[in-house]
């Protein structure tokens, strides 16, 4: 499996150190996951919107559609950033490098269940994907921006004052869910 196949956003990490910790971060959370490459695929983004799910259990919107839907709308919104002079402010590689990795948890967080579907495992009900995929970096010395993109990205960080990298990830994250949530229910009150 070549990890940049999956999510060629890693290329536009220019610091190789940052980009080869951020590749064989993923790498080992999809192989502790036990994912091949058609699985991962076939892996929903959430658990929380069950109308993304198709009969024959295809998720409409995948975890690697989402990881990298969310780290492009970072490097956007680090461009916006750019046009309005605050790009130095901003370090783009830890942001991209956050982006791809703010749901590397979520690789250990699900497992398939005896009917081939997709559930929370039960380290992921107690710890939740940001715990564990800080856990699972451990060894790779990220930065700490890095880090935190991945234990303060989502609720957890709610009462955390987040790095301004990662209040883009947060953001970039949550415009990836929440209103795709409310175009599922829409469309479910519509059929109704
Ligand atoms: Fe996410």
């Amino acid at each position: 499996m070549i990890i940049k196949n999956l999510f060629p956003e890693i290329d536009l990490i220019m610091n190789e150190e940052l980009r080869n910790k951020v590749t064989q971060a993923l790498e080992k959370a999809i192989n502790l996951g036990g994912w091949d490459e058609k699985d991962l695929h076939s892996i929903p983004f959430t658990l929380l919107i069950p109308e993304l799910i198709e009969e024959n259990l295809t998720p409409k919107i995948s975890i690697i559609d989402h990881i990298r839907a969310v780290t492009q709308m970072c490097i956007a919104t680090y461009e916006k950033y750019e046009k309005l002079g605050l790009g130095d402010n901003l370090n783009k590689d830890e942001l991209v490098a956050g982006g791809l990795l703010h749901d590397v948890g979520k690789f250990v967080e699900y497992e398939r269940d005896a009917n081939s579907r997709i559930i929370q495992n039960a380290a992921g009900k107690i710890l939740r994907h940001p715990a564990q995929g800080l856990e699972l970096v451990y060894e790779f010395d990220l930065p700490l921006a890095v880090k935190q993109a991945i234990i303060f990205h989502s609720k957890e960080g709610d009462k955390i004052n987040r790095l301004p990298e990662v209040e883009i990830i947060h953001r970039c994250d949550f415009l990836c869910f929440e209103p795709i949530k409310k175009i599922y229910e829409h469309k479910k009150t519509e059929r109704v």
